[in-house]
C-alpha cells in the first residue's frame, strides 16, 4: 500500500537518481520499491553479473542498468544517491570505486547488516569518515536471495536503522531518512557498535545456530534420513539456514567480537544446560524452559504490536461510546481478584512444595509479581487459562536477581515485597512506571526500618527502592498511622523473617487476605481485635488456591446495573471478604437492588453470586467505617452518586488520593467534563446527584490520569450520557481487567477502543 503523504514527503525532496549497487533480494526490493512509487527521477542498477541486470530490467526493477559501476557512478551528481547492496565484505572494494569515480555531493548509503566493518572500511578508504555517507541496516530480509525474489513491499512495516556519526552530513541523513519511510520502513538511529552489539544478538547468532545444527545433524551418519521425518519444530528453528552463505560468512567475519560474546553466553547456557539434563534436574530445565518462554510471549507481543515500528510507551489507548445503549443483562464473571493474585504467587514461591492456583487474575499487576518470582528463581508454570503451578523454594530459597524488578504500575506489588524481601540476604532494587514512582514507599519504609531492614527511597519516600539484604530482622509491635492492607501485609511478610514477634495494629479494618492466606499455608497467625501477629521463623506448606472474581472489577457493574434502568445482571463466583463489601453495603444504602446468591466458602474467602438490578439511588453521606472497605471502589461509587437523588458526602477518604492517581481530583474533573457538580476535599468529595432525572449525563473528552479505575469509571458513566463521551489513556485497564470491553460489551455496553 502506498501512503500518500509519505509519497509526497519524498517528491518535495526531489531526489534525482537512485544508483542501486548490487541487486540481489535487499538492492533489488529496494530498486522496485523506489521506482513504484516514484521516489526519484530514475532508478539505475549496477551489478557485474549481465544476467542479474536483464533479469532486473525485465522485472521492471531499474530504468537502466550498468555491468561497470564507475559508468554509472561518474554520472551522478547533487542530489543524487548511491545505496551499497553488496555483501559485508565486498563493501571496502565498493567504496575504493566510489572514492575515485564519485562526486563529494552525491549521497552514499548502505545496507550491510554489520556497520562498524562499513565505518572503519570507509575510514581506511577516505582517511576520515565521508560526510557523504549514511551507514543504514534494513532490518528486514528472507532467505530467498538473488533479483528474482525482489519485492518492493518487503520494508513496509519493518525497521530500518541508520548509525550517522557526528560528521554526518544532515542532508545526506534526511535524505537516506526520506528513501526508506518512501518504501514503507521506519528509521530509527543509533550508535554503529550499539547496532553491531544488538544485531549480533537477536540475528548473527541465530543464523549461527541454524547453520551448526543443520550442518551437524547432516554429516551425522546415522541421521542421512532424519530430515525426510523432520517435524515444524525443526523446520522452523532451521527456516534460516536457507539463507545465503556468502552473506553470513561475511556477517561472522565482520562482527566477530559481538557475536563471540553472545556465543559465549550461550555455551555457558548450553553446559548448564547438558548438565541439567544429564543429572534429571527437573528444576533446572523447567526454569529455563518457563523463563524462555515467558519471554518469547513477551516478544511475540511486542512484534504484534509493531514493537519495531512504535514506541510501546506512546501508545495511548481511548475508550468511546457514542450511543447510550439499553438495559444491560447477563450472567458475567469478571476477572481474579488482584489482592489474592498476587499474595498466592508470593506465599506460594515461598512455600515447600508445588502450589497450583486457579482464577489468577492475568492483568499486568499480578503478572509483574510473577516475574519478579521468576527473576528470583522460582519455577512457575503458566498461567494459562487462570492455572498457575508454582514450585515454591521454601522461605530461605529465592535468589537474588539479575537486576531491577520493575514493578509496572502495581502499589500492591511493590509494598508487600517490600516486607518480604526485607528478610532476604541479598540486594534488591525495586522500579516501577510514572505513575508508581510518584507514590508513597515511607509507609513501608520507615516501620520496616524499625524491623532492622535497610531502605533506601528516593526523596519523598518514593520509587526506585534498594533493599538491602540484612542478616536478621527483629519483630516490632506497629500501629498502623493509615488504614492500609498493604502496609499490614508488608510488616506481616517482614514478620515471617523476624526474630520473635510482629504485632500490626489497624485503626480501622482492612482487607485480610494475607492473614488468611498464611492460615491456608499453615502458618499461623493469631487475630485479636484490630491487631495481627505472625511469630518469625516458620515454614509455609504448598496448597491449591481458587481466586475468587474480584469484587473490585465487579464493582463497575453493580453500579452499571444499578443506573440504567431495566438492567439486570448475575454476577458469578465474586469474593465477599468482609472487608471488602463496602461497596454491595453503599449502594444498599443508596437504594441499590442486589442480593447475594449461592454463599459458599471457597478456599478459605466467602464467595457468592451477586445478582445486581437497577433501582433508582438517593444519595447519602457515606459511614466512614464504610471507607477501607470499598476503597476502591469509590471511582464507581461517584458515579452512582452522579446518578442519585440528592446529595452524596464522602469524607475520611483522604488515602484515595495517593492511589494510582488522585481519585478525588481525577473524579472530580471528569464528572465536572459530563456536567456534574461536585466539591472536592482533601478527605473526600461532595457529589451533587441528579443526572438521571436530569435525563443523563453530558458527553465529552475525560482524562483517566492513567489509572484504569478511573478509565473504567467513566466507561460505565457514559452507559447514561447523552453525548459521545471520550476517555483517554486507557491502556491501563490491563492491570486489573483484561478484557474489560469485550465483558463489558457482552454485557451491552457499548464501548469502542481505539489508539491515539
Ligand atoms: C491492596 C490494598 C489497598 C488497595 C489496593 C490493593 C492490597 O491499598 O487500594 O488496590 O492488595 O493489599 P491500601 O492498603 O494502601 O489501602
Amino acid at each position: 500500500m502506498i501512503d500518500t503523504d509519505k509519497e509526497l514527503t519524498a517528491r518535495d525532496s526531489s531526489l534525482g537518481r537512485l544508483l542501486v549497487y548490487g541487486l540481489g533480494l535487499i538492492g533489488g526490493s529496494l530498486a522496485q520499491a523506489a521506482r513504484q512509487r516514484g521516489l526519484c527521477r530514475e532508478v539505475i542498477g549496477v551489478s557485474r553479473r549481465q544476467s542479474t541486470l536483464e533479469r532486473a530490467l525485465e522485472m521492471g526493477v531499474v530504468d537502466r542498468v550498468y555491468s561497470d559501476a564507475r559508468e554509472g557512478l561518474s554520472q551522478l551528481g547533487p542530489g543524487d544517491m548511491v545505496v551499497i547492496c553488496v555483501p559485508t565484505l565486498t563493501v571496502r572494494a565498493t567504496l575504493e570505486e566510489l572514492r575515485e569515480c564519485l562526486h563529494p555531493a552525491v549521497t552514499i548509503t548502505d545496507a550491510a547488516s554489520v556497520k562498524g566493518a562499513v565505518v572503519s572500511a570507509a575510514i581506511d578508504v577516505y582517511g576520515a569518515l565521508p560526510p557523504q555517507l549514511v551507514p543504514g541496516h534494513p532490518i528486514a530480509g528472507s532467505e530467498k536471495s538473488g533479483v528474482e525474489a525482489a519485492n518492493p513491499n518487503l520494508y513496509v512495516d519493518h525497521r530500518v536503522i541508520l548509525t550517522p556519526e557526528p560528521q554526518t552530513g544532515t542532508e545526506h541523513l534526511a535524505a537516506v531518512r526520506r528513501l526508506w519511510e518512501g518504501v514503507g520502513a521506519t528509521v530509527s538511529l543509533m550508535p554503529w557498535a550499539e547496532h553491531d552489539e544488538v544485531l549480533a544478538a537477536t540475528s548473527h547468532v541465530p543464523h549461527v545456530l541454524a547453520y551448526a545444527l543443520v550442518d551437524t545433524l547432516a554429516r551425522m551418519e546415522e541421521n542421512r534420513e532424519i530430515f525426510r521425518y523432520a517435524a515444524g519444530g525443526f523446520r522452523d528453528f532451521t527456516r534460516i539456514a536457507g539463507s545465503d552463505p556468502v552473506m553470513w560468512h561475511d556477517i561472522c567475519l565482520s562482527n566477530s567480537d559481538a557475536i563471540l560474546a553472545v556465543l559465549d553466553h550461550l555455551t555457558g547456557s548450553f553446559a548448564e544446560l547438558r548438565n541439567a539434563i544429564a543429572v534429571g534436574d527437573s528444576d533446572f530445565i523447567l526454569g529455563v524452559f518457563t523463563r524462555a518462554r515467558e519471554a518469547r510471549t513477551h516478544f511475540t507481543k511486542m512484534l504484534e504490536r509493531k514493537a519495531y515500528l512504535e514506541p510501546m510507551t506512546s501508545q495511548s489507548l481511548i475508550y468511546r461510546t457514542q450511543k447510550a445503549p439499553g438495559p444491560l443483562s447477563g450472567r458475567l464473571r469478571v476477572p481474579g481478584d488482584k489482592s489474592i493474585s498476587h499474595r498466592a504467587i508470593m506465599l506460594g514461591s515461598l512455600a515447600e512444595g508445588i502450589t497450583r492456583v486457579s482464577g489468577f487474575l492475568e492483568g499486568e499487576d499480578a503478572l509483574a509479581t510473577l516475574q519478579t518470582f521468576r527473576d528470583m528463581g522460582v519455577v512457575i508454570e503458566g498461567p494459562s487459562r487462570g492455572e498457575v503451578i508454582i514450585h515454591g523454594v521454601g522461605m530461605h530459597g529465592l535468589k537474588p536477581p539479575p537486576g531491577p524488578l520493575y514493578l509496572g504500575n502495581s502499589g500492591t506489588s511493590m509494598r508487600l515485597l517490600a516486607g518480604l524481601l526485607a528478610g532476604q540476604p541479598f540486594d534488591v532494587v525495586m522500579t516501577g512506571d510514572e505513575s508508581l514512582s510518584k507514590r508513597p514507599m515511607g509507609r513501608v519504609a520507615e516501620p520496616l526500618a524499625l524491623m532492622g531492614a535497610v531502605i533506601e527511597t528516593e526523596e519523598g519516600g518514593c520509587p526506585p527502592l534498594v533493599v538491602r539484604g540484612v542478616d536478621s530482622l527483629n519483630g516490632i509491635n506497629y500501629v498502623l498511622p493509615m488504614a492500609s492492607a498493604q502496609v499490614k501485609s508488608a510488616l506481616l511478610l517482614a514478620g515471617l523473617y523476624a526474630e520473635g514477634e510482629t504485632a500490626v495494629t489497624e485503626p480501622a479494618p482492612t482487607r485480610d487476605h494475607t492473614e488468611r492466606m498464611l492460615g491456608g499455608f499453615g502458618y499461623p497467625v493469631e487475630r485479636d481485635g484490630a491487631t495481627a501477629r505472625v511469630r518469625g521463623g516458620g515454614i509455609l506448606k504448598a496448597c491449591d488456591i481458587d481466586v475468587p472474581a474480584d469484587i473490585s472489577s465487579a464493582a463497575f457493574f453493580m453500579v452499571a446495573a444499578s443506573i440504567v434502568p431495566g438492567s439486570e445482571l448475575l454476577l458469578e463466583h465474586v469474593g465477599i471478604n468482609p472487608t471488602r463489601i463496602g461497596v454491595i453495603n453503599i449502594l444498599r444504602l443508596m437504594g441499590g437492588d442486589l442480593t447475594l446468591e449461592n454463599e459458599r466458602n471457597v478456599g478459605g474467602e466467602p464467595v457468592a453470586d451477586i445478582r445486581v438490578r437497577y433501582a433508582p439511588l438517593k444519595g447519602i453521606a457515606i459511614p466512614e467505617e464504610q471507607v477501607p472497605l470499598a476503597i476502591d471502589e469509590f471511582p464507581a461509587l461517584f458515579i452512582a452518586a452522579a446518578c442519585a437523588e440528592g446529595t452524596t458526602v464522602l469524607s475520611g477518604a483522604e488515602e484515595l488520593r495517593v492511589k494510582e492517581s488522585d481519585r478525588i481530583q481525577a473524579m472530580a474533573d471528569g464528572l465536572a467534563t459530563l456536567g456534574v457538580q461536585t466539591e472536592p476535599r482533601p478527605d473526600g468529595i461532595v457529589i451533587t446527584g441528579g443526572a438521571l432525572a436530569r435525563g443523563g449525563l453530558g458527553g465529552g473528552v475525560v482524562e483517566s490520569h492513567y489509572d484504569h479505575r478511573i478509565s473504567m469509571a467513566f466507561a460505565v458513566a457514559s452507559l447514561v450520557a447523552n453525548d459521545e463521551v471520550t476517555i483517554r489513556d486507557c491502556q491501563h485497564v490491563a492491570t486489573s481487567f483484561p478484557d474489560f470491553v469485550a465483558l463489558a460489551n457482552r454485557a451491552g455496553f457499548r464501548l469502542l477502543e481505539a489508539h491515539a
